[in-house]
């Protein structure tokens, strides 16, 4: 059997944010996870006070009275005020413990101040048995509220350990804000990110990444969504809030999940410039979800919605003398992030969806022309109760269409031409959310994990997205990242302890296909037909025009081995190597773990190309990429 490339025939333009990422804080993706901070309730905001920390000391030495101070600071309402007689002291015991590496440094700060008599802070970081394992003096707070640090190095490398604070001394203190983070950041940034979490997402080279949701931009009321303008500015000012996530599920989740708002819009700004990827956040619209309270602003409220929108735009692009621009540079971002599109609600539909819609888009437009829309559809595809929003936003010509699709393998092969006959007129595609989902994740089923046989799946459905990439512009898997001990949702992309992370073979096949992007795609045919799935083979290919590269995907999702005749029309191939990237399996359950994290991971291999033709074997279920110069 032979497949043919057509070299020479390029046809659609594969926009740079083909692939991307959807970031959502759920999974403990950013409490608990990417954002470093290991301190669970720093600031004693969460619902009881003291969730997260325990009195280490006898009570007679001391003790701790939660004062709520809302009238002055609204935003950051609570603080401990801390009398001791002797030695009094806090535990913390982080997000399912605290990670430490022998050897590192960290950095605890605390604000603290109206002191009476003489108190020393100290800290002791702690292994799991409860020794410890680093140890620092803070230093003697006075009367006036300053931030007070000190590093310490762990002398072991542990998982689950946890943080004393103690003050010691005779008298009082009022503290708040106690923060410990590693020093080794990504980037070095104090109060940074996990730098492991954020080299994953940087060796993806994704196009654009999608934050911060997803459900929690929705909120289950409106009250609690996702209010951008409480992200930013300095985090001792941030409001807190219950996560979405924290009650769904509840086994994994007991009651302990906020959104800090430590990674908030400024840092989802500065991961995606690190990354080299478009930001695309996405607001809310003006609706909670639809599949909770579903409330819906009232429609003089909307325009408060819209301007936070415009307001984004300007802390996003605009120049340093305006007061959003200001805010950007005082965080230490003078320059514009360059923000080109937002998206307008997550996964609402019905005709309350469109009316918002089309007051967001009639403002954004008026005003700035140059940021394309992303418009929301329901969460499943082609499901008859969101014909309607489909219609409408057709109609309206919007701008890209945020498509989600959470569903079985088959699906995932049987659409890999979804788009094929897809009008061309009509919105472009954001494949926002998608990932095979095997089986019900609630009942903890090994197939619900993130099996080689999802993913082989996920790589036939994306070779018909490239395909059609002139109407397919951006994709991302979801959700993104997922904490070993606290997660509400899988599969998911990553996986990460306290200490480690690891990419599943879904990964890997994002990886392959956002590394291997390319810039124009050029038809690959068997009998002159596309191949989107007969005799289980699935392909499209690209060219690298720059690069004068070949970048052919092959999936074959048949348990047989297949051998094939690959042949290059209108190409002169080059005496430079030829390689094959391949992912295989030979068990479709096959899974990556913290333990054994690159059981699924791709292999390079040399390809030998005679005469512009090559000839192959694919091995049964295998992603196959052969990057070809020409
Ligand atoms: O990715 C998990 C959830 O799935 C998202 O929050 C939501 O948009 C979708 O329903």
């Amino acid at each position: 059997q032979t497949l043919t490339v057509k070299v020479n025939t390029p046809q659609h333009t594969v926009q740079p944010t083909m692939w991307g990422i959807f970031f959502e804080d759920i999974n403990f993706s950013a409490d608990g996870g990417i954002y470093a901070e290991l301190v669970k309730n720093r600031s004693f905001e969460f619902a009881q006070p003291l969730q997260g920390w325990k009195v280490i000391r006898d009570a007679n030495a001391g003790k701790v009275l939660i004062v709520n101070r809302a009238p002055e600071n609204a935003a950051n309402p609570r603080y401990a005020h801390i009398t001791t007689t002797g030695s009094f002291g806090l535990f913390n015991e982080g997000f399912r413990g605290m990670g430490f590496k022998k050897g590192e440094t960290y950095n605890f700060s605390i604000l603290a101040g109206n002191t009476t008599g003489d108190i020393t802070i100290k800290v002791v970081l702690l292994n799991d048995k409860g020794t410890a394992i680093g140890s620092a003096t803070v230093g003697t707070p006075g009367k006036d509220w300053k931030s007070y640090t000190a590093s310490i190095t762990a002398s072991e490398t542990v998982a689950k350990g946890g943080l004393q604070v103690f003050f010691e001394g005779k008298g009082s203190v009022d503290a708040d804000m106690l923060s410990l983070f590693p020093a080794n950041t990504w980037k070095q940034r104090p109060g940074g990110l996990r730098s492991d979490l954020v080299q994953l997402l940087a060796d993806l080279h994704p196009g654009f990444v999608r934050f911060p949701g997803g459900c929690i931009v929705e909120g289950k009321d409106l009250v609690n969504r996702y209010q951008w303008k409480k992200t930013v500015g300095p985090v001792e000012d941030r409001t807190l809030i219950v996560n979405r996530w924290n009650t769904e599920f509840p086994y994994r989740a007991p009651g302990d999940y906020y959104q800090s708002y430590g990674l908030g819009f400024y840092e989802y700004f500065q991961l995606a410039e690190d990354i080299g990827a478009e930001p695309l956040p996405i607001l809310n619209c003006g609706m909670a979800c639809q599949f909770n309270t579903g409330e819906v602003a009232a429609d003089e409220d909307v325009n408060n919605y819209i301007q936070d929108a415009l307001d984004l735009i300007e802390f996003a692009n605009a120049g340093t003398d305006t007061k959003w621009g200001k805010l950007r540079a005082d965080m230490g971002h003078p320059r514009p992030f360059n923000l080109k599109m937002i998206g307008v609600g997550n996964e609402q539909w019905d005709s309350q969806y469109i009316v918002r819609y089309k007051m967001w888009e009639t403002a954004l437009k008026t005003k700035h022309p140059e940021i394309k829309l992303v418009s929301s559809v329901g969460p499943s595809p082609d499901d008859e109760r969101f014909r309607y929003g489909w219609s409408q936003l057709k109609d309206s010509k919007a701008d890209l269409v945020d498509e989600h699709y959470y569903m079985a393998p088959d699906w995932f092969l049987q659409n890999a031409s979804r788009y094929d006959n897809y009008d061309r007129k009509a919105p472009h595609i954001f494949a926002g959310e998608y990932a095979a989902h095997i089986k019900d994740k609630e009942k903890d089923q090994p197939e619900s994990r993130n099996t080689w046989g999802s993913a082989l799946a996920e790589a036939a459905f994306m070779t018909g997205l490239e395909r059609n990439a002139d109407v397919v512009n951006m994709a991302s898997y979801a959700p993104l990242l997922a904490h070993v001990d606290a997660w509400q949702w899988r599969p998911d992309l990553i996986w990460f302890d306290n200490l480690r992370s690891v990419g599943t073979p879904n990964y890997y096949v994002q990886k392959l296909f956002a590394n291997y992007k390319g810039t124009n795609t050029v038809p690959v045919l068997e009998k002159g037909k596309a191949l989107t799935g007969q005799d289980s083979i699935y392909a499209s290919a690209t060219i690298d025009a720059a690069k004068h590269q070949l970048l052919l995907k092959v999936v074959n999702v048949s348990t047989a081995v297949r051998p094939y005749k690959i042949q290059l029309e209108g190409a002169t191939t080059t005496k430079e190597a030829a390689v094959q990237q391949l992912l295989t399996a030979a068990d479709k359950l096959a899974i990556n773990t913290l333990d054994e994290p690159s059981l699924v991971a791709p292999r390079q291999q040399k390809l030998t190309v005679t005469k512009n033709s090559a000839s192959v074997t694919l091995q049964p279920s295998s992603v196959n990429v052969f990057v070809i110069p020409y």
